[in-house]
């Protein structure tokens, strides 16, 4: 018979709210450094300037795929887990409209300050699994995360959202997303910093039910486990 693992026992909703609570406080304790542990002490411009590094590296290389012959200022852009607006701010001088969504209300906080000055920005708290909380006013172009899905501990929450940017996405759109490919990371239910880790099959596998093609893929067994899927 199994060991009982309580934290097996974890539901879904306590598995949201305890990412909410857990970001929130590593928000409030240092935002920057849980963002981008790359530094503790970010000064604005090297923060705001390691977002246009990401967004020059994921998508400047990579404007066939990602515009797709359109033009980035007529685009709309949906960003999964902002964080503390470091990309936002960056993807919001290239598209036409940025709508980020993130779980940790002091997350949001700290975007909506970075992008004040930004009129194309729109950023939501939402709950951690979907994107009801962006007005379904119009399909969107393209689709971007970093650094998030390898946090979750849920695959069926990282299903969601791919689910999710399916319905709002226009057919043929890019969904271009990073996602834990090393298994030597051990997640558990309870925790919102390892998040779980995917195979290629996987991730084939989430693509074909969520209604995407998996065209490309960069980095499997690794963290940065790089994944395009278009739209159907
Ligand atoms: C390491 S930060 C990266 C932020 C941003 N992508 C960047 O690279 O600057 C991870 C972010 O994902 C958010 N996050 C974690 N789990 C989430 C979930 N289930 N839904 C939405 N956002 C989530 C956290 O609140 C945090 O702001």
């Amino acid at each position: 018979m199994p060991e009982f693992d309580p934290q097996a026992e974890l539901d879904p909703q306590s598995q949201l709210d305890k990412m909410r609570l857990d970001w929130d406080q590593r928000a409030r304790e240092n935002a920057r450094y849980y963002v981008a542990t790359g530094k503790t002490d970010w000064s604005d411009a090297e923060f705001f300037a390691s977002g246009e590094q990401a967004v020059a590296e994921d998508i400047l290389t990579d404007m066939g795929n990602v515009c797709q012959g359109r033009d980035p200022r007529h685009m709309r852009v949906i960003e999964i887990g902002c964080g503390a607006g470091r990309i936002t701010r960056a993807l919001a001088g290239l598209f036409g409209e940025i709508h980020a969504v993130d779980v940790s209300g002091e997350m949001v906080a700290r975007a909506r300050q970075a992008c004040a000055d930004r009129p194309n920005v729109f950023i939501y708290q939402n709950n951690g699994t979907d994107l009801t909380v962006i007005p379904d006013t119009a399909p969107f172009d393209f689709a971007y995360s970093t650094i998030v899905f390898q946090h979750i501990p849920s695959r069926q929450v990282i299903e969601n959202y791919v689910r999710e940017v399916g319905r709002r996405l226009r057919p043929g759109a890019l969904f271009k997303f990073q996602v834990q490919g090393d298994f030597r990371v051990q997640s558990s239910p309870d925790d919102t910093w390892l998040g779980v880790s995917f195979t290629e099959q996987q991730a084939m596998e989430m693509a074909w039910r969520c209604g995407f093609d998996p065209r490309y893929r960069h980095g499997a067994g690794e963290q940065y486990f790089w994944l395009w899927f278009f739209r159907k």
